[in-house]
């Protein structure tokens, strides 16, 4: 919390026991901050508006001016002392998660599928809680939950040997094992042998068969291969790939867990734990002895919690998977485990591109390498157009035209579906990734010219005007804006935060001339530098580069 909510928490909250701290909001439209009183009408017993007056008027706080308004309470900071607390405080140094795990499950890719632009969600939301709770002080898990596991690799491997070969995997990589899968897919449901070989195939896996696993090995190496290529352009690592697999030889441990408590039931011969009227039962063996996604679930669940010890588990998954994840919090809720509640399952809205669904099936698929391919071709032409005596096009090309993908991808609330466009994603107008690497091309540019060195005195009340003092307050709490985006899950609302400060700043550029000379230029110069650097860094937060010049 910045001092002056805190300072305005702790005053009010002498006058108003009930009030949380939550309560008080920055707002930008009266005042400062702001308390609506309306939750305490109903406890007091007395209308929100002379709640707000009688607090309004027992509040005293030295330099903060206190009035009711409309059933809200609203403070007003005297600027100039504002502005110097706000330039006092260093990006980056509030660390509310010092000393907290926590692990994040995302992007998880499946084995011999192209990485298409239906995991692009997962990606980049994942990857940006990573940066927020990490820069909040936090010691981050990132794990790729690899599907490496299931029938479907046996039925790839009996479609290699029917239909593939060594050269053409080689030469053509996952396009081939796309191909061979589609066909498998289709010929099995017209011809019982190969599903049968398929299922020979993946028991031999499982028995660690060495041809067998050999075979997979290979594939799951073109997978990771290709998927490595795009994280590497997303500005996205992962501590762990531990896959399904890893965890099939452990669901046995979760059954005899699910069996002290009396959990496991027999149902057709498969094992099942009832989860209520409300819900499905948990299916964790089929009657043929093979484990399921959910059971692996459970493994991993135990597994994480017994090495990393985490404070909270996210998984970064499709709204889809709801039913999936609340079956797996219910079960480890029966077994009794605290932790629990510790697990959030990290959902998000559908993908389409230009009113195409997407679905892996059939191989109707769009890679998602190739629609970051054309974003950067297209953010070359622009580039050329803009700037065209700019050095290294295709180095800021390719920052621009990844950012707009995934600046676009983190810009709406997770839930929404999205149909993305590029033409809109890469609008250097619009509110997008371009437009804020732009803009903080723009202010560095401006300091260059000017030839600026921090560390200078400030004289803070050259930035008091409603120009200025509007953009000193939105990159003042930029630091909180992140822990609210970590604590709701939420990337959206640091882009969203990233670009008001580039519209404040334009607005302040235009109002307020820059070199003006004397106190106003020096303050003027160090509120550009300021501004840049949070664009930079929240820029990097969400997965995107944040070129010197455009
Ligand atoms: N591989 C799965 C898919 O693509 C997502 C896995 C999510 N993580 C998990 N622990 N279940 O649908």
């Amino acid at each position: 919390m910045s001092d002056y909510k805190t300072l305005i928490y702790e005053a009010a909250k002498k006058v108003l026991p009930e009030l949380d701290a939550a309560d008080v909001t920055a707002s930008d439209a009266f005042c400062d901050y702001c308390v609506p009183c309306f939750k305490f009408a109903k406890i007091l017993r007395k209308s929100p508006a002379a709640i707000a007056a009688e607090a309004a008027a027992a509040i005293d706080i030295p330099g903060i001016k206190t009035e009711s308004l409309n059933g809200y309470l609203n403070f007003t900071i005297e600027r100039e002392a504002f502005v110097k607390q706000a330039f006092a405080a260093k990006l980056g140094e509030y660390k509310p998660f010092a000393g907290k795990t926590i692990c994040i499950d995302f992007s998880s890719v499946n084995i011999a599928k192209p990485f298409h632009i239906g995991h692009l969600m997962t990606t980049v939301i994942g990857g940006a809680l990573c940066n927020f709770y990490r820069a909040l002080g936090a010691n981050v898990v990132g794990i790729n939950h690899l599907g490496d596991f299931g029938t479907q690799f046996g039925g790839l491997i009996s479609a290699y040997r029917r239909w593939g070969n060594e050269e053409k995997l080689a030469s053509r990589g996952l396009d081939e094992l796309l191909e061979l899968y589609v066909r498998y897919h289709n010929e099995s449901e017209k011809d019982e042998a190969i599903a049968r070989e398929a299922r020979e195939w993946s028991q031999k896996i499982e028995s660690g068969d060495a041809y067998a696993v050999g075979l997979f090995d290979k594939f799951k190496a073109i997978t990771l291969e290709q998927a490595k290529k795009v994280y590497k352009r997303l500005n996205i690592e992962f501590d762990s790939y531990l896959g399904e697999s890893f965890y099939v030889d452990k669901v046995k441990g979760v059954e005899d867990k699910l069996v002290a408590k009396n959990l496991l039931k027999t149902s057709e011969g498969a094992r099942i734990v009832e989860l209520g009227d409300d819900m499905p039962p948990a299916l964790i063996r089929r009657s043929d002895g093979a484990s399921l996604y959910i059971a692996r679930d459970l493994a991993a669940a135990y597994y994480r919690h017994q090495t990393y010890k985490f404070d909270k588990c996210l998984y970064v998954v499709a709204s889809h998977q709801a039913l999936h994840f609340k079956q797996l919090f219910a079960v480890l809720d029966l077994l009794g485990e605290p932790w629990a509640k510790d697990m959030v399952h990290v959902s998000y809205g559908m993908v389409s591109v230009e009113g195409m669904s997407l679905s892996t099936r059939r191989g109707n698929v769009l890679y998602l390498s190739d629609v970051l391919d054309a974003a950067v071709e297209k953010a070359l032409a622009i580039i050329s157009e803009r700037s065209s005596e700019l050095e290294d096009k295709a180095t800021v090309a390719e920052s621009v035209g990844v950012g707009a993908v995934v600046f676009d991808a983190l810009y709406d609330g997770r839930l929404k579906d999205k149909n993305f466009s590029l033409a809109d994603a890469l609008n250097f107008d619009g509110e997008t990734g371009p437009y804020v690497q732009y803009t903080h091309a723009r202010c560095r540019s401006v300091l260059a010219k000017a030839g600026y060195k921090s560390g200078s005195g400030i004289d803070f009340k050259q930035l008091c005007d409603d120009e200025a003092y509007e953009t000193v307050k939105l990159v003042a709490d930029f630091d909180e804006t992140v822990k609210n985006a970590a604590e709701r899950y939420e990337p959206s609302v640091v882009s969203r935060r990233l670009v008001k400060i580039c519209q404040a700043y334009n607005r302040f550029y235009n109002a307020d001339r820059i070199m003006c000379g004397g106190e106003a230029q020096a303050a003027r110069l160090a509120l550009t530098a300021r501004v840049a650097d949070t664009l930079k860094y929240g820029l990097h937060l969400l997965l995107l580069d944040a070129p010197q010049k455009m």
